[in-house]
């Protein structure tokens, strides 16, 4: 197996028969290594299979420093390395990701030079092996970084918060309990059990000032505690915007209809466009429908239900524009003939759009003016009261087939 392939194949998002089997294994070993070091604690567990935990917790070290080996090996084949081969192994050493496989290969080590008892409590570090492949968990990692400073800060209040806490806490409570408030640092353990809302009440004010400021520190903890809440919140769901974002550019990037428009207005497009998957055999609009929104196609295909004979869209081609346009219903069903991925563009933003981009405008125009001529055919249905099921839900239920 070549470098490259061996780093194609160790990347958490890699396709493929090989990658998948990897992962599968990958996950595997991770659920064996903790339940292991979990049976390990539990003395009856021990003693019935002793040689068997043996075994397999052997087998997980090794499997584990092999990967360590496999990614360090397999590093120069990094996207942009460009720098000597050591270097570009080092670079990976030193990463977080690098560090936690060295961490993943640390209770092999330890089994070497102390035996499986000691190793094995150092298995809760293979759990962390999880976080490369988990999407969500790597954006909360992005989330709190770019949101670091709003989050010092708010820690920074929970420390003033805390002082001033123990130390009024200290000034109204030394005298009436000096076992527990004879200190400051004595008292900070009372004022982070109230500030955190934990109470755990072993600790409490006998006097009426102490008292007062126990109700104005356990508001001040919910309020800190939202406010992180909040930042993270907000953060978070910046991050699933940028991503939703991301996902939709790469395929409008896809539709040949929009190879030749600038980046400017790919941008614009992208944030009006929402994806959509219809599976096989799925009606995507029908006719008579009030339109609500016309599609473009990333990846698929779709028949346009037309009499005598019905038309195949592909990918890069649009529909649901006819209706959009003049306002009556829709003058065919859409059924999807493969598993489809569309960009749906709803009325609203296909006003604005049409406003804005004139060329887009008279290309969508002139193809419905082109189909429109083409299939003339007859007049749509009037709008029935039961045809406003929202157009573009999926529905799988083969039933008339429309024509225009
Ligand atoms: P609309 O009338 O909104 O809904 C049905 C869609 O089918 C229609 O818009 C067009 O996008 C599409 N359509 C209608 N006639 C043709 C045709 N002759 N060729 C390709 N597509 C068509």
């Amino acid at each position: 197996m070549t470098r490259d392939r061996l780093y194609r194949i160790t990347r958490p998002e890699a396709a493929g028969r090989a990658a998948g089997t990897l992962r599968g294994v990958h996950h595997a070993m991770v659920a064996a290594g903790i339940g292991i070091m979990l049976a390990d604690t539990e003395a009856t567990m021990r003693r019935t299979y002793d040689t068997g935990l043996d075994l397999a917790f052997h087998f997980v070290c090794l499997f584990f420093a092999a990967e360590y080996a496999a990614r360090l090996f397999a590093a120069p084949s990094a996207p942009g390395e460009h720098h000597a081969k050591w270097r570009s192994r080092l670079a990976w050493a030193l990463s977080l990701g690098g560090v936690f496989d060295l961490l993943g290969a640390l209770p092999g080590l330890l089994d070497i030079l102390f035996g499986r008892r000691y190793a094995s409590l150092f298995g809760f570090v293979w759990v962390f092996k999880l976080v490369r492949y988990s999407p969500g968990l790597q954006s909360l990692r992005r989330v709190v970084g770019d949101a670091r400073h709003a989050l010092l800060s708010v820690l920074l209040g929970f420390g003033i918060v805390l002082l001033a806490a123990a130390s009024l806490a200290y000034l109204f409570e030394r005298r009436a309990q000096p076992d527990v408030f004879g200190s400051i640092p004595a008292a900070l353990w009372w004022a982070i059990a109230t500030l955190t809302t934990t109470g755990y009440g072993d600790v409490v004010p006998h006097t009426i000032a102490g008292r007062m400021l126990a109700g104005v520190v356990m508001v001040g903890g919910i309020l800190v505690f939202a406010l992180w809440a909040g930042i993270l919140a907000t953060g978070y769901a910046e991050e699933m915007r940028r991503r939703a974002f991301l996902r939709t550019w790469d395929l409008v990037a896809k539709v040949p209809f929009f190879h030749d428009v600038g980046a400017a207005i790919i941008a614009e497009v992208t944030r009006l466009l929402r994806p959509r998957e219809f599976p096989a055999r799925g009606f995507i609009m029908r006719r008579g429908e009030p339109g609500d929104c016309m599609y473009f196609i990333v990846s698929g295909e779709v028949e346009v239900r037309l009499r005598p004979e019905p038309v195949r869209l592909k990918a890069g081609d649009f529909f649901g524009e006819m209706a959009l346009l003049s306002g009556s219903p829709r003058s065919a069903s859409v059924v999807a003939v493969t598993p489809c991925t569309l960009l749906s563009l709803d009325i609203v933003h296909f006003r604005e759009l049409l406003g804005r981009q004139p060329e887009l405008a008279k290309a969508i125009r002139d193809e419905a003016q082109r189909r429109r001529e083409r299939d003339p055919g007859e007049a749509p249905p009037r709008l029935r009261a039961g045809a406003v099921r929202r157009a573009g839900q999926p529905q799988s239920e083969p039933s008339e087939a429309g024509g225009s």
